[in-house]
Parts: C-alpha cells; sequence; structure tokens
C-alpha cells in the first residue's frame, strides 16, 4: 500500500515516530517537501535519533530512503548528516537516493532569511533560519541552484558568481553580512563529491520500484497549518505539506496513493509566531515543567493549546485523511480535566473550519468541550483496552471531532511505546 503521512497540525506531531513504526510493512520512505527545517525524532531502545533530511525509514536496515526533488537541500548539513548516522553504524551505500532535481539551500539564503526576519521584528514568522523560504523564493522565480549543477563543477561555479553576487547586494540592502564566492564554491564542491553516490533520477528510479510492486511511504514534513497554500499565510513554510506536496516532490502520481495518514498530538503545539486559538499559558507551564514540547531543530520552547478540533477537521479535508495517529497521550497524564475545541466563535457566527485570514483567526474564541482527565499514568499502556477509559473516550472523540479512523495511539517516544487500534 502506498502511503502519505502529513502532519495535521502545526508540525511537530511525533511524524519520525510514526513513519519508523510504518516502515515496518514499506519498502520505501520517501522524503517530497521542506529541508533541514525538519527534526524528526525516532527512539530505538536507548538510542535517540534526530533526523533532518534523511526520511526516518533509514533506521530499518533493510528498507531504502529517497530524498525527492521537492525537498530543499543544504548539502554541506546533508553530509553532515550521511557522516553522523555513518559514525552510529547506520550504512547508507545503496539505500538512500537523492534527487539530482532538488534544490540547493546555499549560505546567502539562510542569511537572507535571517536578516529578513531580523527587519521584520514583532512581525517576525519566526522562522529556523535554515534559509528555507529564500530557496523555495529562488525555485518559483527559477533562479535556484540545483543538485544536477553541482555535477558539472564550471557551469556550477559560473551559476553561482551570478547568484552571489545578486544576493550579496540583497544581503547589503537588508543590513546582512556578504558570502564569500570561493568559500561557497569551496564547501559546495566537495560536499557534491561526497554526495555523488547517491544522487540520481529519483522520479524514474521510483516509478521502477512501483512497477515491481514495491510500497511507498512518504514522510511529510512540517504540519497542514505550515502550508504555503492551506497554512496560517504568512505565518507558515515555503512548501506544501499537505498531501498534494507527495506527488509534486516525487513525482509519483496521485492515483497511485492509496492511503494517508495524519498525525497528531493529544493537544496542540506550535513554533513560531503565528495564531494558535487554543494556546494555553497553563498547558505550556505544566509541559514545559515536565521537560517536553522544545524543539528538536532549533531547541525553542513551543507553544501549546488544547486539542483544536476545527483545525484538524480542516486537516482531514484538504489532506483527505483515511487514519489518524494520535501520538503524545502520555502528555495529559496528570490532568483532572482536558478541553478540547470543537468550534470557533468568530463575530457572533460558529465556525466548524477556520478563515482563511490569519488576522480574522486571531479573532476567533475556541468553544470548548470538557472531557474527564484518567490521572494516571499511560506510558506503560501497550494495547487500547488497557488504556483508563476516560483515555479512551479522549482519543476515541478526538478521531470523531476529526473525521477519520483511529489506528494507532502512541504514548511516549520509544518505538515500542505505540500500538495500533
Ligand atoms: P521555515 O520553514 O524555517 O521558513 O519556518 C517557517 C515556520 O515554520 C516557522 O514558524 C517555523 O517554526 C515553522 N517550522 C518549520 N519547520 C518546522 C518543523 O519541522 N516543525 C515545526 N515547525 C516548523
Amino acid at each position: 500500500m502506498n502511503t502519505i503521512l502529513v502532519g495535521a497540525q502545526w508540525g511537530d506531531e511525533g511524524k519520525g515516530k510514526i513513519i519508523d513504526v510504518l516502515t515496518e510493512a514499506s519498502d520505501i520512505v520517501v522524503r517530497s517537501q521542506g529541508g533541514n527545517n525538519a527534526g524528526h525524532t525516532v527512539e530505538v531502545g536507548k538510542e535517540k535519533f534526530v533526523l533532518h533530511l534523511i526520511p526516518s525509514g533509514i533506521l530499518r536496515p533493510k528498507k531504502k530512503c529517497v530524498i525527492a526533488n521537492g525537498v530543499v537541500i543544504d548539502p554541506v548539513a546533508l553530509v553532515k548528516e550521511i557522516e553522523g548516522l555513518e559514525k552510529r553504524g547506520i550504512k547508507l551505500a545503496g539505500r538512500l537516493l537523492i534527487s539530482e532535481t532538488a534544490h540547493l539551500v546555499l549560505p546567502y539564503h539562510r542569511k537572507v532569511d535571517e536578516a529578513r526576519e531580523n527587519r521584520k521584528g514583532r512581525n517576525k514568522i519566526g522562522t529556523t533560519k535554515r534559509g528555507i523560504g529564500p530557496a523555495y523564493g529562488d525555485k518559483a522565480a527559477r533562479t535556484g541552484l540545483r543538485l544536477i549543477d553541482l555535477a558539472q563543477p564550471k557551469v556550477f561555479s559560473a551559476k553561482l558568481k551570478a547568484r552571489i553576487e545578486e544576493n550579496n547586494a540583497i544581503l547589503e540592502s537588508l543590513g546582512g553580512e556578504p558570502c564569500s564566492f570561493r568559500e561557497v564554491e569551496k564547501a559546495y564542491l566537495e560536499a557534491a563529491r561526497k554526495l555523488r553516490p547517491f544522487i540520481t533520477n529519483t522520479v524514474v528510479w521510483l516509478h521502477r520500484q512501483l512497477e515491481a510492486g514495491k510500497s511507498l511511504l512518504f514522510e511529510g514534513a512540517q504540519g497542514t497549518f505550515l502550508d504555503i497554500d492551506f497554512g496560517t499565510y504568512p505565518f507558515v513554510t515555503s512548501s506544501n505539506t499537505t498531501a498534494g506536496g507527495s506527488c509534486t516532490g516525487s513525482g509519483v502520481a496521485p492515483h497511485r496513493i492509496e492511503r494517508v495518514v495524519g498525525v497528531m498530538k493529544a493537544y496542540t503545539t506550535r513554533v513560531g509566531e503565528g495564531p494558535l486559538p487554543t494556546e494555553s499559558a497553563d498547558i505550556s507551564d505544566m509541559l514545559h515543567a515536565m521537560g517536553r514540547e522544545f524543539g528538536a531543530t532549533t531547541g525553542r520552547a513551543r507553544r501549546c493549546g488544547w486539542f483544536d478540533a476545527v483545525a484538524t477537521r480542516y486537516a482531514r479535508m484538504v489532506n483527505g485523511i483515511d487514519e489518524l495517529a494520535i501520538t503524545n497521550l502520555d502528555g495529559l497524564d496528570t490532568l483532572k480535566q482536558i478541553q478540547v475545541c470543537v468550534a470557533y466563535e468568530c463575530r457572533g457566527k460558529r465556525l466548524l473550519y477556520p478563515p482563511n485570514d490569519a488576522e480574522e483567526l486571531l479573532h476567533c474564541r475556541p468553544i470548548y468541550r470538557k472531557f474527564p482527565g484518567w490521572q494516571k499514568s499511560t506510558t506503560k499502556v501497550r494495547s487500547f483496552k488497557k488504556l483508563p477509559v476516560a483515555a479512551q473516550k479522549y482519543v476515541t472523540a478526538l478521531a470523531e471531532l476529526t473525521g477519520a479512523k483511529l489506528r494507532i495511539v502512541s504514548v511516549g517516544a520509544r518505538r515500542e511505546q505505540t500500538f495500533r487500534v
């Protein structure tokens, strides 16, 4: 079965962990959008891995992984990630394939990202400063450089020179530091040499695998409300994080997709700026005091709130979510009472779906339904039936309010702290 896995909230839903579980029944794991702004955490036994560009499937030795055309790649960061995994005994040769048409993130993208954020001051997006927006901006403006360019050093150097000249002028106007052509050229050509064995035409390779009956699992990065089209624009990332992005980002046709799995936390979190209607200082303080909800990529404390079914209902609709995985249920173990937002009240109207204008979202007041807490640890539970009854009712309600089948529940970071429903 070919499956797309997406985040149904604002990212950080625990996708890496669910991918790791679903990988068991798949042959190939594909990343098709985003870049090293992502941080997918997987805990295997006593070991913890945080993956930024490489699909989480790499942790299962028999599986193959693809970084497809829709991903933006910082080759220096990717080499570091590859070497880090190899040092920990994970073999990548013959298992990792990287698209030659994926666009590059260059140092000037990172600098422009940072300089733009600094200029915005209070209105900043709160990006990860990994250069993601400017890299996708260059792709859309048709001024991007791709991995395929690195295969021809002379052509690459000429293109890079022109791009650095233009971007240094932009950086100067933004008050940022210029880039050195020689330094970037050296670092990128060196990284290209290390990446060469992995680079290929992944579109053709993926189609051959499909013809051979292999199954694909698409590892979505970020979440529905960070999608450039469907998120809380402009407080979004610069790619299509929703299910459709998996097809354009890999060259796999939509009719090959047989299932969409949505991952959502049992509450809501967001890192960076922008509206978060159910945000609650109480739940943020509680989760941070437990040492939870700090970003895997930037270490920033995430903003936290009650579960927002208006958001996940919309996520189900735009992604075509068939099945749900609910993560971090154990984060709510100590609460006496839990709230779930079932609709918004906005200027006298009851809304079941979020308004498109992020400004308007600031005027939305959540309408809550209260659920009794279970006040028992769920971290050792390994089946739905063994969950406290109140927890069973809670997760069942989240799935019903979202409108898809509940399939997986996760009660901790480790691989084994997951069960099917
Ligand atoms: P960018 O993708 O670095 O441009 O950041 C844009 C917005 O998306 C910011 O609010 C980031 O915090 C958020 N973001 C980007 N990647 C992730 C992620 O993997 N998890 C959660 N939030 C993310």
